[in-house]
């Protein structure tokens, strides 16, 4: 497995690749990288017969204050996940090959983007949308694999590749989760043992409103009640929303009708932690 760290050397790679008539996969992130990611790796080496992992923590996705600066990185670690996992190549560029000194080009979607996670992070799918284009553009892959726990993500970026005409089949995975439940994300390294432990509310909460869904309830504000309620039993917990929505337009419903997305962001502490369902009725 090489490592590289500029796009002319993944593009160069890419191209024998195509040569040779072999597919390729893209897995996009931002290292520190654990078994969720690995799900995704995983998919993407049974799905194409080359694979790629993108390793950058994105600046243009964290707004001023954010946790860019204390964001995780173990690019050695990262690197032994890939090559066990099966990828080809880890590109891993530095900020300003990513963005040169001028750049000033950004990609912003009009829906989507407004509610859920965009409502404080009102700047971050513009961020998501640009770094990702421009993987695209320079990975060009086959196929490209997100984890279904940035609900919102995922669907954004559905949306905008068919907004921009991306040849590109964007794969959604399941949530990986640790035994107790508790979505597994890079950033559950920022949790102390007492947050950790009241970590596991998020998908308890979640797991309630769904039995109410399955149990044939379907006033999406008593589903809202539930989860509220059930997390506001833990003392650390502190709700940024919790929503349920229609997973094509992310827009709030008052029935639960078709595909919808129960989603949270929740602060355990400090740290902001978000987990989701999507369910079919
Ligand atoms: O989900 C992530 O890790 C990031 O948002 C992504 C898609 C790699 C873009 O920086």
């Amino acid at each position: 497995m090489n490592i590289v760290s500029t796009i002319n050397e993944v593009r160069k790679q890419v191209k024998e690749w195509r040569k040779q008539g072999l597919s390729v996969g893209l897995v996009p992130t931002m290292g520190y990288l654990h078994e969720g990611h690995k799900s995704l790796i995983d998919a993407a080496v049974k799905g194409n017969d080359k694979v790629v992992v993108s390793v950058f923590v994105n600046p243009t996705q964290f707004a001023p204050g954010e946790d860019l600066e204390t964001y995780p990185r173990d690019l050695d670690r990262d690197a032994a996940l890939c090559e066990q996992a099966g990828a080809a190549l880890i590109f891993h560029p530095e900020p300003s090959e990513m963005y040169h000194r001028d750049y000033s080009t950004y990609v912003d979607m009009r829906t989507l983007t407004q509610g859920l996670c965009g409502k404080t992070r009102p700047t971050h799918f513009s961020g998501v949308c640009t770094v990702v284009s421009k993987l695209f553009h320079i990975v060009q892959p086959d196929r490209a694999y997100f984890g279904q726990k940035d609900a919102q993500q995922l669907a954004v970026i559905r949306h905008m590749v068919e907004d921009l005409n991306f040849d590109i089949k964007i794969i959604g995975c399941p949530i990986i989760r640790e035994e107790d439940g508790l979505a597994k994300s890079s950033r559950n390294t920022y949790l102390n043992e007492e947050e950790r432990k009241q970590a596991v509310i998020l998908n308890r909460a979640l797991q309630k409103g769904k039995e109410q869904i399955e149990s044939g309830e379907r006033k999406s504000l008593e589903i809202k009640q539930t989860i509220t309620q059930t997390i506001e039993t833990m003392p650390l917990a502190k709700i940024d929303y919790v929503e349920v929505v229609d997973f094509q337009t992310l827009e709030s419903i008052e029935e639960i009708k078709g595909e919808i997305l129960a989603a949270v962001a929740v602060y355990i502490g400090k740290t902001r932690l978000i987990d989701n369902f999507i369910i079919r009725v």
